[in-house]
């Protein structure tokens, strides 16, 4: 193949893809949750420190990795190191991202059926449990989620295929502005909300006494959820970046950005949730069914209230389309396969097991039956592919960096061979040997076994 590599043609294009990867559906509802659960400001400051510890030297060693080998999250490390072995780590990466991108894919699909249903007034004057039941509804309706997953599915299916510069770097340059306008929108009306400042104080005011050891194992664990990192994304975006952008400076943005994103969502949601009584819950529950209520006592709650679905399908999509890639990248350079045909197959297996997992919630399904540690496949695929295929791929990514790359290739990579200083590569390299591994391995172990 002697095409040029297609890649990234801008540092903001770089940024927005990235920013776009690591934004997600965990910055608007768990990040915001697990911050004001854990006592706000004093969880802040660890999750801060942890982004820092953990997020930060696995992001740019990711990025790195893709960038020296110049090939996608399976042959990577192989071929820097030489060793075959090196596949292995490569393989579980891909299959990370697929599995994740088959249930992602799923609850991304609900954000666009939100959209509609917003559009359409269906929660307009309605009463919470009326609001439940369209939540519930809904997911274990065998066909509608199938609907949407697809519709979602083929949605990123059309940014991929375009490819990475026509493609994602342009997808990205215009939704993540959007995004960041739409939240901005959210947080004035949060702020003017009266009872607003509760809000506030719940997620920003320090209260030590509530922060617990689970608490700053949630914020490790998050650390690389939200930055998408162990799953060779970051890895397959970084071979795409030009050897004279600073990857340190491009790391510390996306983090940046993925913070600033996850507060101004906090923002956005606990003054309203404050400021109309209603008791902060998890996950879906908060989305899907706590937001709806807040909006409908909202003045002008249609338009906000659509615009924040907007906004959830915006950073689940470039989320999605990341996933994606890491696929696509594959079979289109291990196999020869044009990105056309491969895009297509990959988006129908992804809709296949996807469906699966979207039925397993189904009651009249028989899938539904199906039980794995007690919990059912779209349950099980979400706790497994966090809990334990991120921190392997996220330790993966450590170790190589940190004791199999040559400390040469390692500075050749971070000085873009001299042209920056890079003066943090001796705090860097201690980091990612020592300080990085030690910490994913704490957090796999507690969240696994629970000692
Ligand atoms: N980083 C995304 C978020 O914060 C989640 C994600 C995980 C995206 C894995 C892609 C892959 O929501």
């Amino acid at each position: 193949m002697s095409k040029e590599r297609d890649g990234f043609s801008s540092k903001f294009g770089i940024i927005a893809a990235a920013a776009g990867s690591a934004i997600g559906l965990g910055n608007i509802w768990k990040f915001p949750y697990i911050t004001g659960k854990n006592g706000g400001g004093a969880f802040l400051l660890v999750y801060l420190l942890c982004i820092t510890l953990i997020g930060l030297p696995v992001l740019i060693s990711e990025m790195l990795i893709g960038r020296r080998s110049r090939k996608n999250a399976v042959e990577s490390f192989a071929l820097l190191s030489g060793r075959k072995g090196w596949k292995i780590p490569g393989g579980i990466a891909l299959a990370t991202s697929f599995l994740i991108l088959a249930f992602y894919g799923v609850v991304a699909g609900w954000t666009l059926n939100y959209v509609r249903l917003t559009l359409i007034g269906k929660f307009h004057g309605q009463n919470s449990e009326y609001i439940t039941s369209i939540f519930t509804g809904f997911i274990s309706n065998p066909v509608q989620p199938v609907v949407s997953q697809i519709l979602f599915m083929m949605l990123t299916g059309f940014v991929v295929l375009f490819g990475v510069h026509n493609g994602i770097e342009k997808a990205s340059k215009i939704l993540m502005p959007f995004l960041l306008g739409i939240i901005i929108i959210l947080d004035i009306r949060a702020i003017t909300l009266s009872g607003a400042s509760e809000g506030l104080a719940f997620l920003f005011k320090p209260d030590f006494g509530q922060l617990t050891k689970e608490g700053v194992l949630e914020a490790l664990g998050h650390a690389f959820f939200t930055l998408s990192l162990g799953m060779g994304i970051m890895l397959t975006y970084g071979s795409y970046i030009k050897k004279d952008i600073s990857l340190g400076a491009t790391a510390v943005q996306v983090a940046v950005a993925d913070t600033i994103i996850a507060l101004l969502a906090g923002v956005a949601i606990f003054p309203a949730v404050f400021a109309f009584n209603i008791e902060p819950t998890a996950g879906p529950g908060l989305v899907f069914i706590t937001l709806p209520n807040i909006f409908n006592q909202m003045s002008g709650g249609v338009f906000f209230e659509t615009i924040f679905f907007i906004l959830l399908a915006i950073a689940a999509l470039t989320s999605t389309v990341s996933l994606l890639e890491v696929t696509v990248a594959f079979v289109t350079e291990d196999f020869g396969i044009s990105r056309k045909i491969a895009t297509v197959c990959i988006v129908i297996s992804v809709i296949i097991i996807g469906a699966f997992f979207s039925l397993s919630m189904s009651p009249d399904v028989a899938i539904s039956k199906i039980s794995v540690m007690g919990m059912n496949l779209f349950d099980f695929i979400d706790y497994f592919t966090a809990n334990w295929m991120l921190p392997m791929g996220a330790l993966a990514v450590a170790i190589f960096a940190g004791w199999v790359l040559k400390s040469k290739e390692l500075k050749d990579e971070l000085t873009s061979g001299g042209l920056f200083p890079a003066k943090y590569i001796s705090i860097f390299s201690i980091m990612i040997k020592f300080i990085t591994p030690v910490l994913i391995i704490v957090v796999f172990i507690n969240k696994v076994f629970g000692i």
